[in-house]
């Protein structure tokens, strides 16, 4: 009798081990599959930013999925990897997707951008860019999808209180674009909190430039940002139709507003260190994308006719409201948290965008 019932414990132990290496082998396999997952869901991968940011991920070896239902972006955008045409206002759009791929991350640019038009219709853009989040982190926490890089922005700062920002200084949007992009961190902290979701949210000041080799640059539609507007407006060179400097009087070096621009594929490379982070298992939290350097729009001006010989017609307008004087980052956390820090100057931010603006364009 004692012998059988040691046989049954030593068959009770194997049976227990076995079970506890076929577990661990599994969990192996699974951080394996997670080292080794190289696709990407991108969703506004057809946009001006993420397009660059799928062009940028296939070069590095990994595969980008474009989700993007094109109400901002552009089809020929699309080539850098598989598209999945679809909304992320609807569920199962989105849900799809996720099923499909099974991508190891999310890189979430999808959105409204456009400030003023934010300010006019609201609800326009609580719907599009919060409902459109949460979708979509339904559908990741479904399909066990834990990593997301967000396309944040320095509206969530509104009025700056001090200059250079950085990631202390208090957030207080001015509008309902930076509201949604805001009210975003808040719903990534309480998915990490409650569902092991980790995020980076990526704070970008002024993207700008382009990939000219590749045929990709900035259209937007319609444009606000200011240096495809001074591009357009020495290419017309047409005085009758100048460009627009809103205010003259601002406590700046020359009385014009200063901006803080980054080169497109700087920020597409932060993307990948802000993901390397994540996997090497670095914890929620948000950073500023700026290179540390403003430009006046006066001093773009400048830029523009010394490189190119060109004229830049403008005049001077009244301010804007909500413009303000100086938007300026640091990027001393962004350089010792993800090792990222910008690499262009302004220069060839220029020399990018204006080879782009010289080629023919087709939708
Ligand atoms: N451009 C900048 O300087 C800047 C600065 C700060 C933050 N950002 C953020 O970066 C991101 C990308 O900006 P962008 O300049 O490339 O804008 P964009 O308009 O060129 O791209 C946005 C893309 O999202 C897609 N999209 C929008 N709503 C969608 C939905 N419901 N379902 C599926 N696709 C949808 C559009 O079709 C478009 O392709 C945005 O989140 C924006 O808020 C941009």
């Amino acid at each position: 009798m004692v012998k059988i019932f040691r046989w049954l414990v030593v068959l009770a132990l194997c049976i227990n081990l076995k079970a506890e290496s076929y577990e661990d082998t599994q969990t192996l396999q699974q951080e394996d599959n997670l080292m080794t997952n190289r696709t990407i869901l991108v969703t506004g991968g057809a946009g001006y930013i993420g397009s660059h940011v799928c062009y940028y991920l296939q070069q590095q070896g990994w595969n980008p999925v474009t989700f993007d239902n094109f109400s901002t972006g552009h089809r020929n955008s699309v080539r850098f990897g598989p598209l999945v045409e679809g909304d992320l206002l609807v569920p199962d759009d989105i849900l799809q997707a996720m099923v499909q791929y099974q991508p190891v991350a999310v890189m979430h640019l999808a959105s409204f951008i456009q400030v003023g038009e934010s300010v006019k219709d609201p609800l326009k853009y609580y719907q599009n860019n919060v409902t459109g989040m949460v979708n979509l982190l339904q559908a990741m926490r479904d399909q066990k999808v834990n990593y997301m890089i967000f396309s944040s922005s320095a509206a969530v700062y509104g009025n700056p209180v001090y200059t250079p920002i950085d990631e202390n200084h208090p957030c207080h949007p001015i509008n309902p674009y930076g509201q949604t992009k805001w009210m975003i961190e808040q719903i990534l902290k309480d998915c990490d909190k409650a569902y092991g979701l980790k995020s980076v949210s990526l704070r970008y000041f002024n993207a700008a430039g382009a990939a000219p080799a590749q045929g990709l640059g900035e259209a937007h539609e319609p444009e606000s940002h200011l240096i495809p507007l001074m591009i357009q407006a020495a290419q017309n060179n047409d005085s009758t139709h100048p460009l627009k400097i809103f205010g003259q009087d601002y406590v700046t070096r020359d009385g014009t507003c200063l901006r803080d621009y980054i080169h497109i594929l700087d920020l597409a490379d932060a993307h990948l260190k802000a993901l390397d982070y994540l996997q090497r298992g670095g914890e929620t939290l948000s950073v500023n994308l700026g290179s540390g350097n403003g430009t006046t729009n006066l001093e773009m001006v400048q830029h523009i006719k010394n490189l190119f010989e060109v004229d830049v017609p403008f005049k001077y307008a009244d301010r804007r409201e909500g413009d303000p004087a100086v938007l300026l980052s640091t990027y001393t956390k962004a350089e010792e948290v993800l090792g990222w820090k910008p690499t262009r100057t302004i220069e060839q931010i220029l020399q990018d965008a204006w080879q782009w603006h010289q080629k023919p364009k087709d939708e």
